[in-house]
């Protein structure tokens, strides 16, 4: 399924995999996240009109703003979810094609309907959380990852207990279970042996229980190598699923990455394509808090169109197509 290009800022050229009538998954126990405690916009332009186009986010969502903030406050209470530090032009885009598809053109109705039915709150709340992704997305970022990060990682924990990698934002699984055949594929022969746990997690339960299930329908052959198949997936009527000892490696979890405790003493994060999301405000406190999770030689990967920011004093640059960060050691910060 090609995916849709969010406008703007969104990276979204990935697949998502779609997962369809699952067999019964059984959720494993997520190790709790440790102990540290985590801690408007621009008008959109306008995009040029065509007799079939819907109108533009502008016309439909003008300066609403206390509209607006009725819609992430009930989005609030029905999910739990603090939206308010998340980007106003995705949101907005994001309530226009809902507004669109129940024929709406203002934002007080498309707010009655909210108020009037839980399901669209649910159905706007899927929409927000933009969950697109795919098997090896930016695929040179694992070669990276093998090549420079895994083996300064590798010989760290010989004897001393598991490697620790967390993904948050983690959506359907893709982007954990293809860093765990990474990691298979980089110790090869090396006879490394350390185990190794991926956290995943998601603010999303429904793309928690994808990921956990493993699940995914056969058009992944686009994205994953028939090696790869072959190796890591058991074909399965319908699609394929991710081979047991590779499910055994990760763990997946529901977290929200901006109220819950965060993990600690990990030797990679990998959280890409999700701080394009949220404002400036709401990324100045998740890039100290996963520089606080890291081990002292732990590495940290954002997507290719993310940033550290201006917190160039806590990481150094390991590459910089991939944003592959390392920890400073504290005599360098
Ligand atoms: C575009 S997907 C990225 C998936 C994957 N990391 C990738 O790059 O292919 C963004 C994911 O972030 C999740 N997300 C959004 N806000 C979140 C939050 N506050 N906490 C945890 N996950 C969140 C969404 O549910 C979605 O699955």
């Amino acid at each position: 399924m090609a995916s849709k290009k969010e406008p703007g800022n969104a990276p979204e050229t990935a697949k998502s995999s779609r997962t369809p009538k699952p067999p019964a998954a059984k959720p494993r126990k997520m190790p709790s996240p440790d102990t540290a405690s985590a801690s408007k916009g621009a008008k959109p332009q306008p995009p040029a009109k065509s007799p079939q186009a819907p109108p533009p986010a502008a016309e439909l969502l003008p300066e609403a703003d206390q509209e607006l903030e009725q819609i992430l406050l009930l989005l609030q209470k029905v999910t739990g979810v603090n939206f308010t530090l998340y980007k106003r032009s995705t949101l907005r885009r994001r309530i226009m094609r809902r507004m669109v598809l129940h024929k709406l053109d203002n934002l007080q109705s498309y707010l009655s309907l909210l108020k009037d039915k839980p399901a669209e709150v649910e159905a706007l709340h899927q929409d927000v959380l933009i969950k697109v992704t795919s098997f090896f997305r930016d695929e040179g970022a694992f070669e990276v990852l093998k090549k420079s990060v895994f083996p300064e990682i590798a010989p760290t924990k010989s004897g001393e207990g598991s490697l620790r990698f967390w993904v948050p934002g983690c959506s359907s699984g893709e982007e954990a279970y293809s860093l765990a055949m990474s990691w298979l594929e980089f110790i090869g022969d090396r006879g490394t042996t350390a185990p190794i746990q991926i956290f995943a997690t998601d603010v999303s339960e429904a793309v928690i229980d994808k990921a956990r299930l493993g699940f995914y329908l056969e058009n992944i052959a686009s994205e994953v190598s028939p090696e790869r198949l072959r190796r890591f997936f058991v074909k399965v009527a319908g699609g394929y699923q991710i081979s047991k000892p590779i499910r055994d490696m990760c763990v997946f979890a529901r977290q929200n990455l901006i109220q819950d405790p965060p993990f600690s003493k990990l030797d990679l994060i990998s959280c890409r394509n999700l701080l394009i999301y949220l404002q400036t405000a709401l990324q100045k406190r998740i890039i100290p808090m996963f520089h606080f999770s890291l081990q002292p030689t732990g590495f940290l990967m954002l997507g290719v169109s993310e940033t550290i920011g201006t917190f160039a004093r806590l990481f150094d640059l390991v590459d910089k197509k991939y944003k592959i960060y390392c920890k400073k050691s504290p005599l360098d910060q």
